[in-house]
């Protein structure tokens, strides 16, 4: 009867014993997240590097981006990469008047960080996420409107920052069309393929977010144990999918009893983990997880689990998702970015944002850079009884870069059929 003990043990993972190892009275859970990090983040040394500090704003961003989607379609698959959004909209910041710089910082919580280098910070951080180890392919770009005569220091402070220059249109659609994809699919080595279907009508200011992401997990499945197994839509609804199969896989795991959900963690390559969250019972509602997470609770979260042996089984996935953003943002308190913002600083015209395009694509399959099993299994025998880790009912997933802690890629499954 070891195996109840072990669970028990487990269960500790708690959010109000996450905060007391902080030793902070601060709830971690903070959906709105005004007042994210504050002095309790000064006290763990991760946050004293500043790529570190500022990955934890802009995912923080990314978390109530997410939210925020999620609550608009509560019954629907989400897929985002929150990163490339924040991107964009950083970048915007270079060009905004003090007032609307101001609206754009605090939703990316920027005044938490040194004003003078978050543009470098950025950059920095842009380069080691995009590097090739970690599979995420990410470009954001500000498309403008047809023949905006744009101001030289924006173009080239935007260009020294974030390594990309605007794109003002041509006003002939085809053309505009035709440009902008092909920039977007050479941006992200052709994985991102006819980002937009048309350009839509009364442009003024467009932020592009595109992004593709596939990892190698540091252990490959065995893609000879993938076969057709049961995934449970909701209470009654069941589809067959292709399910991949690691026995005895080494896994980071918790199981936190407050969101009554069972975490796991698998590394990919490139200093990349892929963290899983899954509901007891079979629910599209996630609300409760949903409104924990923080770049703070999931910092936590990865201290906190520990690597045991699990059963475990994962659908093979292959997602994409292509949103329009703009009511998303609107929500969150960044209305005034599409009615009368201060961009005078990219153009003496009175310009704002008009739409917000976003593409993501995931894959997950069997690929990994590792052995099977691992070679460190054979030091690590696993026990006897086995804690199952079988993501066969709605979960979410979050793909993070371990080294800065940035939010690269957010799900909620609820079909691993589709998007
Ligand atoms: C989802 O769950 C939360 C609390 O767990 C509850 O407040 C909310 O009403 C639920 N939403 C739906 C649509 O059932």
């Amino acid at each position: 009867m070891q195996g109840p003990m072990v669970l028990l043990c487990l269960g500790l993972l708690t959010t109000s014993c996450i905060s007391q190892d902080l030793g902070t009275e601060q709830e971690p859970a903070n959906p709105d997240a005004d007042n994210t990090g504050g002095a309790e983040e000064e006290e763990d040394p991760f946050y004293k590097v500043p790529a570190n500090k500022l990955a934890a704003s802009i995912s923080n961003f990314g978390y109530n981006l997410y939210r925020q989607r999620s609550s608009q379609r509560p019954t629907d698959n989400v897929l985002l990469s929150p990163f490339s959004v924040a991107t964009a909209l950083s970048a915007l910041s270079l060009g905004a008047g003090e007032r609307t710089e101001t609206l754009i910082t605090r939703a990316l919580f920027y005044d938490l960080l040194d004003k003078a280098e978050v543009h470098s910070t950025y950059r920095g951080l842009l380069a080691s996420l995009v590097a090739p180890a970690k599979g995420l392919k990410s470009a954001s770009r500000l498309v403008m409107e047809r023949r905006l005569r744009m101001k030289m220091g924006f173009v080239s402070e935007l260009e020294k920052s974030y390594g990309f220059r605007p794109r003002v249109l041509t006003g002939n659609p085809r053309v505009d069309l035709q440009e902008t994809n092909n920039w977007v699919q050479q941006q992200t080595n052709g994985k991102v393929i006819r980002f937009l279907r048309e350009i839509p009508d009364g442009i003024s200011i467009l932020l592009l977010g595109a992004a593709y992401f596939k990892g190698k997990w540091l252990t490959r499945f065995d893609s000879k144990l993938t076969r057709p197994q049961n995934f449970h839509l909701d209470e009654d609804r069941t589809v067959s999918i292709p399910m991949m199969t690691g026995s005895n896989a080494l896994v980071k795991y918790g199981f936190d009893s407050e969101l009554n959900c069972k975490i796991a963690q698998l590394p990919l390559e490139g200093s990349v983990s892929a963290l899983f969250f899954l509901p007891q019972s079979v629910t599209q509602n996630m609300t409760l997880i949903e409104e924990s997470l923080t770049s703070e609770f999931v910092h936590d979260i990865n201290k906190q689990l520990k690597t045991i042996c699990v059963d475990l089984r994962m659908p093979r996935l292959k997602l994409a998702s292509e949103v329009a953003l703009a009511d998303t943002l609107k929500e969150m308190r960044l209305q005034a970015l599409f009615e009368t913002p201060d961009f005078s600083k990219i153009a003496a015209k009175a310009i704002k944002v008009s739409h917000v395009q976003h593409k993501a694509s995931l894959e997950m399959n069997e690929d990994g850079v590792g052995s099977v099993p691992p070679p460190r299994a054979a030091e690590t025998p696993c026990p006897s009884f086995h804690i199952d880790y079988h993501l066969d009912r709605p979960f979410l997933l979050v793909v993070q870069d371990s080294e800065t802690g940035a939010l690269l890629f957010i799900g909620k499954i609820l079909d691993p059929r589709s998007t």
